[in-house]
C-alpha cells in the first residue's frame, strides 16, 4: 500500500475562489508533440489581500510567466507538479503565460490529445489544468476568446461559441478565432483540429432565430451522422416545448472522436462525442445504438441549460447537472419512444448499475461529501439515482409546480454556478412546501427497503395498507433516517380489472401515498372486492420492495395491470423467485409450468406493444439475480437461469417460432421505435429459442444471421449462435470479422459478443483475444468491449473458481492505469463487490485487489477505489 496517502477533498471545506477571471484569451499553436499554449487572464482578487495567486497546472512545460507585461523571474513564482503559485500579486492584473504540451503522447485522453490524427480536448472534470495554468474549478466563470493556429492540413479549427475570424497565414498555415459570449467554467472549454467531414443543417427556434447545426465526423462518415442530426433537432424542439428552453448561440456543433473516456461531453456550443454514440446506419448500428444515440445527443444538448448556462458551484454538486439532465433525457426518450417501455429500461439500468453500487464499498449519496478523484464519482448513483430523485420531486409537487420550479430555477440562477440546495429551494418557493425532509434523498446513501402488508375487510369494504421502511447501513453512514417515499398505488380485482376505491371519501382509480416516517398505515374505503395491490406504479421510488402478495396476485398483475411497469415487474418477480428457488436446489416445477403458461398468454396478447413483450420475455439478468441471492454464487445463478430459460423455450417453442416468422421484416429499414420494437421481440424470441437444444434451432439461428439485412438482426443471429455454440458459431464469427474488419465500431461488437459467451471456453478465449491484432488496449471502446463486458456481463465465467478471471482483470487494470487512470478506474468495480460473493470467490477477488493496492505508481483514481473496496 502507498504511504503518501492522498488527502480527500471535502464539501465542508468549500471556500469561494480567491481570484476571479473576467476574461481569458487563449492562443494555440497546434503541433502533435509540441503544442504551444499562450494564455492571457484578466485576474481580479475576490478574497483576502495576502493570498497568493494559485493556479492549477499539470504536465505543463513552462515557457514564461508575466504579470502586466513584465516577465517574472524564476524566484518570483513556484511551479510544482500541480500548481503555479505567485505571491504578492496586485488586486487586478493581467497574467500572461506560455506553456508547451504534448498531445500526441497524451494517452490519458484528458486535456488536449490526439485521436485518429486529430486534435481534441476533454476537460471535465479537471482536464483543463493539463492545457494551461488556470483556476480549474467550476465556480470560476469567464468569457473565452480562443485563437487556433496550425498547418492547413489541420483543416478544421474549432472551439466554443461563434467564429469571429479565420484566414491563411504564411508557410502553409492558417488560423481561426472563436469567441464564446457566455461566461463558463474551464471544464466546458473545447478545441478540435483536423481533417473532418461535416453534415450541416439548421433549425429555426421558438423566437424565429436560425441556428446552424454542424456535425463533424471522420472523412466519409457524414451520412452516418444523419440520425444524430435528426435526434438533435428533435431535442432542441422538445426542450422548447417541455421546458421553454431555447438554444442561445447561432451555431451548434458536435464532433465525433473514436478515442474517448466516456460517452460524450457537453462543451458549450461544441459537444464532443464518442463516435460509438453518434454514428449509425442500418448496416453497422443496432437499434440499441440508435436508441442510445438519440438519448445521448439529447442529454448533451439539454446540458446547455442544465450544466452550461447554470453550472455547479463545486464537484459535490455534480448531480445538479447530471441527475437533472438524465431526468430530462429520460423524459425526452419517453416522449419519443413510449413511456412504459422507456421506464422499464431506465429501471433495469438503475437496478443493474446503481443498486449494486449501493450494496458495495463505494456506496455514496447522490450528493457525496468527500472524494479523492472526482473522476470516480461519475457514477450510477449521481446520474441514475440523481434522476430518480428529480422524478420523485416531480411526483411529490405535481407536474405543474415542477415546471414552475424549473422556470424559477432558470430565471434565478442563469449565468451562475450553484448548489443542490438552491435548486430545491426553487421548488419549495413555488409550492410553499417545506422540502427539508426531501433533501435527505441527496445526503443519505443506500437503497431503502420497503415492506408492504395489507388486510382487507370484506364487511366494511376497507383495505388497510401498512408500509414500513429501513435503509441498510453504508460505509460511513451506519444509521439511517426515514425518507419521504412516494408510493403510487392502484387496485385490481381478481380478474385484473381496475378496482376503484375511495381515499378520504373521494372515489379514485389511483392515489399517491407518501411514506415519510418509519411506518404508516392507510385505510382505503369503498373497496368492493378482495383487491390485488399494484404499488409503486411506474417505480415511483428507487427502493427495494417486499410485499405479502401471493403468486396468484402477481399472475393477475402480469396479465393485466394497467400500469405496464408493474405488469412487467410482476413477471420479473415471478421469474426471480423461480430462479432463486432453483439456485437453492429446490426447483418449483409447478410454478415454472404456470409461469410458462402465463408468458404464453402475455405473448399472445394482441393489444400489447412488441417492444413491451420483448422486455417481458427477458428474464432478470444474472447481476440482478446476484443481488437477490447472497452470498452470490454466479455459477449456480447462471445454471438456474438457463434451466428456466430452457423450460420456457420448450414450453413456448411454437409461440416463439410463430413470432419469429410473423415479425420477419420486409421492406426498408426504419429506426423508429415501433419497427425497433418488432425487431426486439423477434430477436428476443430467437434468444429464448436458443435455449432449446434441438438441432433445428441452430439452423434457425444460422438462417437468421445469414438473412440479416441490418446490424440488429445480424447481432441477434450471431448472439443466438453464440449461445448454441459449435461450428456454425465459429464460422459466423469468422465471417463477421472478415466482413467488418475495417469498421472499428462493428469490431467492438465482435469483441463484446465473445466476451458475453457463457461457454466454459470463454475465459480462455477472452484472454486470447487480448493478443488479437485488432485488440487495442489504448482505445477505451475496444478495451471496454472485451474486458469490461466480460467482467460485468459474463459473471459465470468471470467468477471462475480458479480466480483466473479476477487475475486477468487486475492485470488489465494495472496495465491501463499506467497511461489512462480514468478508464482503468472504471474497470475496478467488478472486483469491488467481493464481500457479496461466496467466501471462496470473495477471498480470491480480495487477493487481486490487494495485489493492485500493493503496486508501484498507482494512480489516485485506482488507488481510491481499491482502498475503499478493501477498507473494513
Ligand atoms: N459531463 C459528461 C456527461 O455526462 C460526462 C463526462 C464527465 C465526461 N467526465 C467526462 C466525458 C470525462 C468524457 C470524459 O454528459
Ligand atoms: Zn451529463
Amino acid at each position: 500500500m502507498r504511504t503518501d496517502t492522498p488527502q480527500p477533498i471535502r464539501l465542508a471545506d468549500y471556500a469561494p475562489p480567491a481570484f476571479l477571471i473576467d476574461e481569458v484569451r487563449l492562443a494555440f499553436d497546434l503541433a502533435p508533440n509540441t503544442t504551444r499554449v499562450k494564455a492571457r487572464l484578466s485576474v481580479r482578487r475576490n478574497g483576502d489581500h495576502d493570498q497568493p495567486l494559485v493556479l492549477n497546472g499539470e504536465r505543463l512545460k513552462p515557457v514564461s510567466v508575466a504579470i502586466d507585461g513584465r516577465v517574472l523571474a524564476d524566484a518570483e513564482r513556484t511551479i510544482d507538479a500541480e500548481f503555479l503559485t505567485i505571491p504578492g500579486v496586485p488586486d487586478a492584473f493581467s497574467l500572461e503565460t506560455e506553456v508547451e504540451i504534448d498531445p500526441e503522447n497524451n494517452k490519458a485522453l484528458e486535456g488536449l490529445y490526439m485521436s485518429g490524427g486529430r486534435f481534441c480536448t476533454q476537460c471535465e472534470a479537471e482536464g483543463f489544468r493539463k492545457i494551461t495554468w488556470y483556476p480549474d474549478r467550476p465556480d470560476v466563470l469567464s468569457r473565452f476568446t480562443v485563437r487556433i493556429e496550425a498547418d492547413k492540413a489541420v483543416r478544421h479549427l474549432l472551439s466554443n461559441g461563434n467564429l469571429m475570424e479565420s484566414g491563411d497565414l504564411p508557410n502553409g498555415r492558417h488560423y481561426a478565432v472563436w469567441n464564446d459570449p457566455f461566461p463558463k467554467p474551464a471544464y466546458l472549454f473545447a478545441l478540435v483540429g483536423g481533417e473532418l467531414d461535416v453534415l450541416e443543417d439548421s433549425l429555426v427556434t421558438m423566437t424565429g432565430r436560425t441556428v446552424e447545426l454542424k456535425i463533424f465526423v471522420d472523412p466519409g462518415m457524414a451520412p452516418r451522422a444523419a440520425y444524430a442530426m435528426d435526434a438533435l433537432k428533435r431535442s432542441m424542439k422538445w426542450d422548447e416545448d417541455a421546458f421553454g428552453r431555447e438554444y442561445d448561440l447561432d451555431l451548434f456543433m458536435i464532433v465525433a472522436v473514436r478515442d474517448f473516456n466516456f460517452g460524450a461531453m457537453e462543451n458549450k456550443g461544441l459537444n464532443i462525442f464518442n463516435s460509438s454514440l453518434l454514428l449509425a446506419d442500418p448496416a453497422t448500428a443496432t437499434d440499441l445504438d440508435y436508441e442510445r444515440i438519440e438519448s445521448v445527443v439529447a442529454h448533451e444538448y439539454f446540458h446547455n441549460w442544465t450544466g452550461d448556462r447554470i453550472t455547479c458551484r463545486d464537484w459535490f454538486q455534480l448531480c445538479l447537472k447530471e441527475g437533472l439532465t438524465v431526468f430530462r433525457d429520460q423524459s425526452f426518450s419517453a416522449d419519443m419512444r413510449g413511456h412504459a417501455v422507456q421506464r422499464i429500461k431506465d429501471v433495469k439500468a438503475l437496478r443493474a448499475r446503481q443498486f449494486p453500487e449501493d450494496q458495495g464499498p463505494l456506496a455514496h449519496p447522490v450528493r457525496p461529501s468527500s472524494y479523492l478523484k472526482i473522476d470516480n464519482f461519475y457514477t450510477a448513483t449521481i446520474y441514475e439515482k440523481g434522476a430518480e430523485v428529480i422524478r420523485m420531486l416531480k411526483t411529490l409537487v405535481g407536474a405543474e409546480r415542477f415546471r414552475e420550479g424549473m422556470d424559477l430555477y432558470f430565471e434565478r440562477w442563469d449565468g451562475h454556478a450553484t448548489t443542490v440546495e438552491a435548486f430545491i429551494q426553487c421548488f419549495a418557493d413555488v409550492s410553499g412546501r417545506d422540502l427539508s425532509d426531501f433533501f435527505a434523498w441527496y445526503e443519505q446513501a443506500g437503497t431503502p427497503r420497503v415492506e408492504l402488508k395489507h388486510s382487507y375487510d370484506d364487511q366494511a369494504r376497507t383495505l388497510t395498507v401498512e408500509l414500513s421502511q429501513t435503509t441498510p447501513p453504508t460505509p460511513g453512514q451506519p444509521t439511517k433516517q426515514p425518507l419521504p417515499i412516494p408510493v403510487v398505488l392502484g387496485l385490481l380485482d381478481g380478474e385484473g380489472r381496475t378496482l376503484a376505491f375511495e381515499r378520504d371519501g373521494v372515489a379514485v382509480d389511483e392515489t399517491l401515498v407518501v411514506l415519510d416516517g418509519e411506518s404508516a398505515a392507510i385505510t382505503l374505503t369503498g373497496v368492493d372486492s378482495r383487491p390485488v395491490i399494484s404499488a409503486f406504479r411506474g417505480f415511483s421510488a428507487p427502493i427495494g420492495l417486499t410485499t405479502d402478495a401471493r403468486p396468484t396476485d402477481r399472475y393477475v398483475q402480469m396479465a393485466s395491470d394497467p400500469d405496464l411497469f408493474n405488469r412487467w415487474e410482476a413477471g420479473q418477480d415471478l421469474a426471480r423467485a423461480l430462479i432463486v428457488a432453483r439456485a437453492k436446489g429446490a426447483p418449483d416445477q409447478v410454478g415454472e409450468e404456470r409461469f410458462a403458461e402465463a408468458m404464453g398468454r402475455a405473448l399472445a396478447d394482441q393489444a400489447s406493444d412488441p417492444a413491451f413483450k420483448a422486455l417481458l420475455l427477458a428474464l432478470p439478468s444474472e447481476p440482478d439475480l446476484a443481488l437477490a441471492l447472497q452470498p452470490a454464487d454466479p455459477a449456480a445463478i447462471h445454471e438456474a437461469r438457463e434451466a428456466l430459460r430452457q423450460r420456457l423455450a420448450l414450453h413456448l417453442t411454437d409461440d416463439l417460432k410463430r413470432i419469429h416468422i410473423g415479425l420477419q421484416e420486409l421492406g426498408e429499414f426504419s429506426p423508429d421505435a415501433a419497427s425497433a420494437g418488432r425487431r426486439a421481440l423477434r430477436n428476443a424470441a430467437l434468444d429464448l429459442l436458443a435455449a432449446n437444444p434441438r438441432a433445428e434451432i441452430a439452423e434457425l439461428a444460422e438462417g437468421h444471421y445469414r438473412a440479416a439485412a441490418n446490424m440488429t438482426d445480424a447481432m441477434g443471429g450471431l448472439s443466438a449462435l453464440m449461445l448454441i455454440g459449435g461450428q456454425a458459431y465459429e464460422d459466423a464469427l469468422a465471417d463477421f470479422f472478415q466482413r467488418w474488419k475495417s469498421e472499428p465500431l462493428v469490431i467492438d461488437k465482435w469483441f463484446a459478443l465473445q466476451a458475453r459467451d457463457p461457454d466454459e471456453s470463454a475465459l480462455g478465449r477472452v484472454m486470447g483475444l487480448t493478443a488479437h491484432p485488432a485488440f487495442e488496449q489504448k482505445n477505451p471502446n475496444r478495451l471496454r468491449a472485451l474486458v469490461s463486458t466480460f467482467a460485468n456481463f459474463n459473471p459465470a465465467r468471470f467468477h471462475d473458481p480458479s480466480g483466473a478471471g479476477y487475475r486477468f482483470l487486475a492485470d488489465q487494470i494495472l496495465a491501463v492505469d499506467s497511461f489512462n487512470p480514468m478508464t482503468a478506474a472504471r474497470l475496478v468495480d467488478p472486483l469491488g463487490g467481493w464481500r457479496r460473493y461466496k467466501p471462496e470467490l470473495g477471498a480470491l477477488m480480495k487477493q487481486e485487489l490487494e495485489r493492485i493496492a500493493a503496486s508501484e505508481g498507482l494512480s489516485k483514481n485506482v488507488h481510491e477505489l481499491v482502498a475503499k473496496a478493501l477498507a473494513d
